[in-house]
């Protein structure tokens, strides 16, 4: 793999892309197959590490998960909701915060079962006491380092109750491991949060057959009742919107540049991007929509735009763009005036400290950058020279700071460049096809 790439700046981007498969999508998909019952066939799923570690962990449980290969559908053979063996090894998350956080919920009411957790140097450092906290309120008994806060994670899988939950963060890995605990607890399991989350594991449960409502404001109230089975489904897993997010802003901001992106889900949780590029006056156009499988899908051409206005992102929209925060610090380096980000400090404890790990690599190429405790303030109108940059392991960062180094002058070299492989295997392949 190669773990140094060099960008070179001053070129344009032209071209049709489809990006993989939906991150988030791909690991539901695995999850609830893995516990329907008939077999379920998934298209367009995502090969990728993060998923792939998915699929790792549900062979341990007993899953007959095949070979995945990649732009090849495949059948999971649900085992029911009874179905797990326990383990005889650790599960390894990876770097997967989804795979961690929802497994957390799965196991927890595995009775009798014994379940032990981990991941890489960055997952272990992760908060993991949001879900722990409600799923010991469900009467899960789940232990970790620092009270419980942190993986390696243990399970001894319990019988849960149903209970009210109001989860502090907006976070749909939260909500999700609540709601896959609660196919298992007596009675009623019902998650209040405090903004809406994306609402992927909703859609998919009740694509299943589950007695799953969603009501309150903006649908912030999610109930489920237990013991509905559910039953094997086949799922259509469109293109993941936070991939596309690369080409959209690096089609707005690189001069002369149009970009088609076929086939991106564009669930209202989801498109967050799309209410800022509005804001930043960018100029694309939604083609060729329709709904697959409960999922709206479009494909989006972006062309550039001269004088880019400056936003701010803060409060509710914050989840519906989370993982667009970096390559958005991008965009607004080239925007004429001041932007702001705000009330993000859930950006702290992502797989780096991103809004950490954005000011300080984008402040090589020149970019003016102000951190604050829960956001940046970024000047715009920025004159990027070449830098040696650094993922600092993150694959988010990694691609923003790619499309950051087409707008500097000369070649800029991006070392741990690889992580992209996290969410985007092909990322490179298609920079390449789409630069002139
Ligand atoms: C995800 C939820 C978000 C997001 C992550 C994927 C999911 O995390 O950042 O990339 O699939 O549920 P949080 O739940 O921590 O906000």
């Amino acid at each position: 793999m190669n773990n140094i790439r060099t960008v070179k700046g001053g070129g344009n981007l032209q071209g049709k892309i489809t990006v993989p498969g939906d991150k988030s999508i791909s690991h539901r998909a695995l999850i609830i197959g893995s516990i329907a019952q008939g077999e379920t066939l998934i298209e367009g799923f995502l090969h990728s590490e993060d998923p792939l570690s998915t699929a790792d962990c549900l062979r341990k449980l007993g899953v007959n998960i095949p070979q995945i290969r990649e732009n090849e559908p495949f059948k999971i053979p649900g085992l029911g909701l009874e179905g797990f063996k326990e383990p005889t090894e650790i599960l390894n998350c990876g770097n997967s915060g989804t795979t961690m956080r929802l497994l957390m919920g799965l196991l927890a009411g595995q009775e009798g079962k014994n379940f032990v957790l981990t991941g890489d140097k960055s997952l272990n450092e992760r908060p993991m006491g949001r879900v722990r906290k409600p799923l010991s309120l469900m009467g899960g008994e789940l232990f970790g380092r620092e009270n419980g806060n942190k993986a390696p994670i243990s399970i001894s899988g319990r019988k849960l109750k149903g209970c009210v939950i109001g989860t502090p963060v907006a976070s749909a890995q939260v909500k999700s491991a609540i709601l896959l605990a609660g196919l298992k607890a007596s009675g009623t399991t019902s998650v209040i949060e405090p903004a809406s989350s994306r609402d992927h594991t909703e859609r998919m449960l009740e694509a299943f057959g589950a007695d799953i409502n969603v009501r309150g404001e903006l649908g912030r109230n999610i109930v489920i009742n237990s013991g509905k089975p559910l039953l094997a489904q086949k799922i259509l897993i469109p293109g993941d919107i936070s991939s596309a997010a690369f080409w959209m802003i690096a089609a707005s901001i690189v001069p002369n540049s149009e970009i088609l992106v076929k086939n991106i889900g564009l669930n209202k949780t989801r498109t967050g991007i799309l209410n800022v590029m509005d804001k930043m006056g960018c100029d694309y156009k939604i083609v060729e929509q329709s709904i697959i499988a409960g999922e709206p899908i479009g494909s989006i051409n972006v062309k550039t735009s001269k004088n880019l206005r400056p936003f701010t992102i803060e409060g509710d929209i914050l989840p519906k763009l989370i993982d667009e925060i970096p390559i958005l610090t991008v965009a607004a380096c080239f925007c004429q005036g001041v932007s702001e980000i705000k009330d993000a400090q859930e950006l702290r404890v992502k797989e780096t400290d991103r809004l950490k790990v954005m000011a300080r690599q984008l402040r090589k190429f020149g970019a003016k950058i102000l951190e604050k405790e829960d956001g940046l303030i970024i000047t715009g109108d920025s004159k990027f020279c070449s830098a040696e940059v650094d993922s600092e392991t993150d694959h988010r960062v990694s691609m923003s700071l790619a499309i950051a180094s087409l707008l500097a002058k000369g070649s800029s070299k991006i070392f741990r460049a690889s992580a992209s492989s996290v969410s985007y295997p092909t990322f490179w392949d298609d920079l390449e096809k789409l630069t002139n």
